[in-house]
């Protein structure tokens, strides 16, 4: 039988909070979490404007929303962030750790900031947000935690040591954490390849480029934003109750050339 969230009735609305909400992946997963009825908060940095966009359309279907800032690589602000998920909606039971961004440089570029500055926002904020957030699902006995790695992770990046290396880490807080937070709270991973978003439409609007990319994807196309998030909104459901400590590699079969 489905465990339903103490002290409401079975069916009751669960509370997802997704970090970067404000575009691309999270935005997407944003909304397909609203559309599987979940009410969503949408945390984001800079962009105000994009973040309330995606709150008045899960609004729009049925749920309630509210956007908030948080800088994720700071733990006083994430645990602002908990907090005011929880005051605004009445609690926490899902949280996607999607914040992130990508940079390149050589190791002879990297300087040692932007090197603390990727494991702060991808790995840290993950840590920070499991941290502050499995309380509340404990106490709900029920949860669901979804770490947005990458395919990096796995094969390495030229030129981006501290995006790989902090994604990696965060397949490794995966796993721990599934271990010990379950049985009430399952943590997984879910490992996009090319994705159509602001961070990869430099690269995938030249031609040429997109080209030699297209080349290596047995699919012969970079996923939408809408198929990364309709997996992680998947393990945020009840259908997904019996997988922890996986990784769901979503690449268009990259993955097998890499
Ligand atoms: N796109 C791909 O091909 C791809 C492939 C593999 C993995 N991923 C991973 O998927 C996740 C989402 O990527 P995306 O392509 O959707 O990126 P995106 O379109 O560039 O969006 C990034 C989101 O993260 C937010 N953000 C950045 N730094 C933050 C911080 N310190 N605190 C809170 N929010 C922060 C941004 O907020 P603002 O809008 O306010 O700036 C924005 O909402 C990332 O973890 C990325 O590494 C992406």
């Amino acid at each position: 039988m489905r465990k339903h969230i103490e002290g409401s009735p079975p069916g009751a609305k669960r509370v997802a909070l997704v970090t970067g909400a404000s575009r691309g992946i999270g935005a997407a997963t944003a909304i397909a979490l609203a559309r599987r009825g979940f009410h969503v908060a949408v945390n984001y940095l800079r962009n105000e404007e994009r973040a309330r966009a995606v709150v008045r359309e899960v609004e729009r279907l049925g749920r309630r929303a509210v956007a908030l800032q948080a800088d994720v690589g700071d733990y006083p602000q994430v645990q602002r962030l908990i907090a005011q998920t929880v005051d605004a909606l009445g609690g926490l039971h899902a949280l996607v750790n999607n914040a992130g961004y990508s940079s390149h440089a050589s190791l002879e570029e990297l300087s040692i900031e932007e090197w603390h500055r990727m494991v702060a926002v991808t790995l840290d904020g993950a840590f920070y947000c499991c941290k502050e957030a499995a309380p509340h699902m404990k106490r709900a006995g029920w949860g669901r935690i979804v770490n947005v790695c990458s395919l990096r992770a796995m094969t390495g990046s030229d030129h981006g040591a501290h995006y790989a290396s902090a994604k990696a880490g965060l397949l490794g807080l995966t796993k721990s954490l599934a271990l010990e937070l379950a049985p009430e709270i399952t943590v997984n991973a879910v490992s996009p390849g090319y994705t159509l978003t602001d961070m990869t439409r430099t690269a995938l609007e030249d031609p040429q480029k997109a080209e030699r990319i297209r080349a290596q994807i047995p699919l012969r196309r970079p996923a939408s934003p809408e198929e990364i998030a309709a997996v992680i909104a998947f393990l945020c459901s009840e259908d997904a109750g019996y997988l922890t400590g996986e990784t769901i590699n979503v690449n268009g079969g990259i993955y097998m050339r890499s």
